[in-house]
């Protein structure tokens, strides 16, 4: 998709919820602007309620370099103050962010313990067939010929590992489906209908409360009565002799759900999108499913930056990015759907290019601490879907707009279309 640049940089404002509805092309061209123009633009931020003034605003990170300098300074750019734009209080911090709103050293004891239940070798022993279950879900539709790619397939695969590896039963999925909605789509009215400050924040407590009751249930079982799961090894897990707390586990939980969920399905919604108006490189994978698979998945993850942005807060005077200069408590937006277009790393960054090589995109966060914990396993569920499809359903593409979600936050698809040619399931 070339950018369009239909606004100039005085008008081009990130903090405005109507220019995350501008298409995807305007908004492309509006980040080309700023990499070329002011690459560390300020913007203010709006009122969002009587409740909470405004924060002080916030420096945007657009360039890739500029995204990784960061990245590699956490104790100059930290993430305890939080990493959404909005300020929010600190016990919302935890219980919503987990360890990606925390900075070491307790960032790191945390980590280390998750990261027990997290090794690929841990993975690979649970009952986690990544194949099993993506064939399972196109069995599922595959005789109809027709469905929406995202809540048929697309949803379903990150959503039933994570349930599957957490020892959590089926049924619950879709219960588990609704909240991460809620908790990633609080500006979207298909989620969150009531639109008031009072309603967002009653669905956005409500569904993380929910999940949390779910899980703290499920660790007091497995506390009695350990079995092979993640939640087990959650729970049982000790690094230095210590452990989880309940509330510890209970927001790790939120964030696992949500930044498994909803990250791995956009990666998978947006390659079927970008396969289908690019049919050239979609004939290229088919030709060799298995051997292009690696840079195909990191390309889509690049083309798809299913995040958006993340923030770090400045720690001290003085803390620099090139020849920029910020004040303790500055807030720099980490815009990753614009680093990963930058031209300065990556050669024709608007071409879908499924061989691309190099491709050190920041789809999962840039070098440092934070970089995404699920990469692997998000890889590998990306990989196996699209050989699944490839190996079903060859002919499957997208026959309708996407429908995006609202967000300056998720790069989401909420429904896409598909056809593909019936056939039995296995
Ligand atoms: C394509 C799929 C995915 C994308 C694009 C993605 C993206 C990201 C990004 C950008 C970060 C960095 C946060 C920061 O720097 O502040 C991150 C962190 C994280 N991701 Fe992912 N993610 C994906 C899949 C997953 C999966 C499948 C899981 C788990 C099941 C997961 C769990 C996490 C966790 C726990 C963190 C926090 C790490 C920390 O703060 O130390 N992600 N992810």
């Amino acid at each position: 998709m070339e950018p369009t640049q239909t606004l100039a940089l005085e008008d081009i404002d990130l903090s405005d919820v109507e220019f995350w509805t501008r298409p995807p092309a305007e908004r492309e061209g509006a980040f080309l602007t700023l990499r070329e123009e002011d690459p560390i633009r300020f913007f203010a931020e709006p009122q969002i309620s009587e409740m909470f003034p405004p924060g002080r605003g916030y420096y945007s990170l657009t360039r890739h370099a500029d995204v990784v300098e960061a990245s590699k300074h956490p104790a100059l750019f930290c993430s305890g103050s939080g990493t959404n734009i909005p300020d929010m209080p600190t016990e919302f911090l935890e219980f919503l962010g987990s360890i990606i709103n925390m900075d070491d050293p307790r960032h790191a004891r945390l980590r280390r313990i998750v990261s027990r239940g997290f090794t690929p070798r841990q993975l690979d022993a649970m009952k986690s067939d990544v194949e099993a279950t993506a064939a399972g879900i196109l069995d599922e539709v595959i005789e109809r010929g027709e469905g929406d790619f995202v809540t048929d397939v697309a949803a379903i695969l990150p959503l039933r590992i994570i349930v599957d590896l957490m020892g959590i039963p089926r049924s619950q999925e879709k219960f588990i489906f609704d909240r991460t909605n809620v908790i990633l789509g609080l500006a979207d009215e298909e989620y969150v209908p009531d639109q008031t400050e009072g309603g967002i924040m009653t669905a956005l407590l409500g569904a993380a409360q929910d999940l949390t009751l779910l899980i703290t249930e499920l660790g007091e079982a497995r506390m009695k009565d350990p079995k092979e799961d993640l939640t087990t090894a959650l729970v049982t897990a000790e690094v230095d002799g210590e452990m989880l707390t309940p509330s510890e586990l209970a927001s790790f939980f939120v964030l696992l759900v949500v930044a498994g969920n909803e990250t791995t399905r956009n990666a998978i919604s947006h390659g079927l999108l970008a396969l289908t108006e690019h049919p050239e490189q979609r004939d290229r994978w088919q030709a060799d499913v298995d051997g292009l698979a690696p840079t195909a998945v990191e390309e889509i993850v690049r083309w798809a930056t299913p995040v958006i942005h993340f923030r770090r807060t400045v720690t001290e005077d003085g803390a620099r990015i090139g020849e920029r200069e910020f004040s303790e408590g500055d807030k720099v937006v980490l815009w990753y759907s614009s680093a990963n277009r930058d031209p300065a790393v990556f050669d024709d960054p608007f071409a879908f290019d499924l061989g691309r090589a190099p491709n050190d995109h920041l789809g999962f966060g840039g070098p440092g601490p934070h970089f995404c914990l699920g990469a692997h396993l998000a890889r590998r569920e990306i990989t196996v879907m699209y050989q699944e499809l490839f190996r079903r359903v060859p002919d499957i593409r997208a026959v309708g707009e996407p429908v995006r979600l609202r967000s300056n936050f998720i790069n989401g698809i909420k429904h896409l279309p598909a056809e593909w040619t019936p056939r039995a399931a296995s």
